[in-house]
């Protein structure tokens, strides 16, 4: 009996060293990118303790394993990849290491570590929602919309890409316009940043939104939704633009006026009659 509960204490002290050893820093959890136009993160938690940090390491899948300096040791939960996955066609595996804190080392080999999903910046980045500008025809019969691309965070010989120096050809505008008073909607999709959208009511109020539209993507086709713009109401009859009172006033004015006219060239004209008819009289007295 004494010596099996020994045996037992002693398997108990050999398993907590080793366990204690290996499990003194605590796994990364919510290991999750989060991506906008090539702007790319990788986050995790929990903040750590001042008893360990993180390492992140990554690779194009199957590659060999990088690391980005800024995150190495590091007591962050975020590190930022945006210059480190070159090749935005490829696919990414990343891990998050959890190790001693700057500056210690330690004896182990193996460092508990969690993966990181499969990232593939072209098709995973989710896209801004773009700006544009309305402009209606004078004549009201033609809305252009102007789109601009969204910037990206890449950077060709020190020039800023744009989501149309990335994506080229592939890139096309989804917009959803509205007569401003009813709910239905209806689409119209453009491969152009200017797009020209005949056959509106003229003079109706519109309102478009727009997003980027990318049908070669899987899941992630479609952008952020642009803010809401809607063009000026140009139908607004003599109805609209004055109450019914001030037209009924204006109507009552007009007859007035009106009645005031044949009242004075009913008077006149009694009075003319009346002049002639004397006159006719008066002449023959005259002659006479
Ligand atoms: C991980 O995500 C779960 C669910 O969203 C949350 O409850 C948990 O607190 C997160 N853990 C960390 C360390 O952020
Ligand atoms: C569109 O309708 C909203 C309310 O439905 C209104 O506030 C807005 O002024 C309208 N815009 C135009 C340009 O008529």
């Amino acid at each position: 009996m004494v010596t099996i509960s020994l045996r037992a204490a002693l398997c108990l002290v050999f398993f907590f060293s080793t366990h204690t050893a290996s499990g003194s820093y605590p796994h990364a959890q919510n290991v999750t990118w989060v991506s906008n136009n090539f702007k790319t993160r990788l986050t995790w938690g929990p903040k750590p303790s001042a008893d360990y940090s993180y390492t992140v390491e990554f690779s194009v899948r199957s590659g060999n394993k990088q690391r980005s300096p800024h995150c190495i040791q590091s007591s962050g939960t975020v590190c930022d990849l945006s210059r480190s996955l070159t090749d935005i066609r490829a696919c990414y595996t990343a891990e998050v290491l959890s190790q001693p804190p700057q500056g210690d080392t330690s004896d182990l080999i193996e460092f508990p570590y969690t993966s990181a999903p499969l990232f593939c910046p072209y098709n995973d980045t989710d896209i801004d929602k773009p700006e544009f500008k309305l402009q209606v025809s004078e004549d009201l019969k033609k809305t252009t919309l102007y789109v601009s691309d969204p910037l990206t965070a890449l950077f060709k010989d020190g020039r800023q890409l744009n989501i149309r120096d990335v994506f080229a050809e592939e890139l096309q505008y989804k917009v959803t316009y509205r007569r401003n008073k009813s709910t239905g909607k209806k689409l119209y999709f453009s491969k152009s940043n200017v797009i020209e959208l005949s056959g509106l009511d003229p003079g109706e109020s519109y309102c478009f939104n727009i997003q980027a539209f990318l049908p070669s993507r899987g899941a992630k086709q479609l952008g952020e939704l642009s803010h809401t713009q809607c063009s000026n109401d140009h139908t607004s009859s003599i109805f609209k633009v004055y109450s019914v009172g001030v037209i009924a006033a204006a109507i009552f004015l007009i007859l007035m006026v009106i009645g005031l006219i044949v009242a004075v060239t009913v008077v006149c004209c009694k009075r003319r009659k009346k002049a002639l008819k004397k006159g006719k009289e008066a002449v023959p007295l005259r002659e006479v």
